[in-house]
């Protein structure tokens, strides 16, 4: 057995040293907004984040979790509450198939919570890793924009008006 935290919750894992976290996230605990793409390490569907920062869960063995802190799209928000990267990409319909995108946004996510301005370029550095067909880069671009100006509001915003919404 072993000890996970997702999403802010404990769980006891049943998997052996070397299973990948994506595995455990989508057989075990339904996490499903992290997607298996390549399995390899070389696609980003997968991302999620680990103590702060991006990582490719397909790669992730879940040996080197214990006390770590997991992070799933799931844990950000949901359709009725999103958090500032989800609805900014909806707003800014960044989507086309979908598929990249749960990894789009938790690697833009991590990028913004060090760094709450950043650059195109910035951005377009940050989310290389990350392979999409689609060719909704410009969208993609301007939502992780769009997302950090709507975190900037929220922090902004009186506490009151932020739990009246
Ligand atoms: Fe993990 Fe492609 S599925 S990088």
């Amino acid at each position: 057995m072993m000890r996970l935290k997702v999403n802010g919750q404990d769980h006891q894992i049943d998997a052996e040293p070397d299973t990948p976290l994506l595995y455990v996230l989508r057989d075990d605990l339904k996490l499903n907004a992290a997607k298996f793409g390549c399995g390899l390490g070389q696609c980003g569907s997968c991302t999620v984040i680990i103590d702060g920062k991006a990582v490719l869960s397909c790669v992730t063995p879940m040996v080197l979790l214990e006390g770590k802190q997991v992070t799933t799209l799931e844990g950000l928000g949901n359709v009725s509450q999103p958090a500032p990267i989800q609805r900014a990409f909806m707003e800014e319909q960044a989507a086309q198939c979908g598929y990249c995108i749960a990894g789009m946004m938790m690697r833009a996510q991590a990028l913004l919570q060090r760094n709450r301005k950043p650059t195109d370029e910035q951005i377009r550095s940050e989310l290389a890793p990350h392979l999409c067909r689609c060719g909704t880069h410009m969208r993609i671009l301007r939502a992780v924009h769009r997302a950090a100006r709507l975190m900037e509001t929220a922090e902004l915003a009186p506490a009151d008006k932020r739990s009246a919404q």
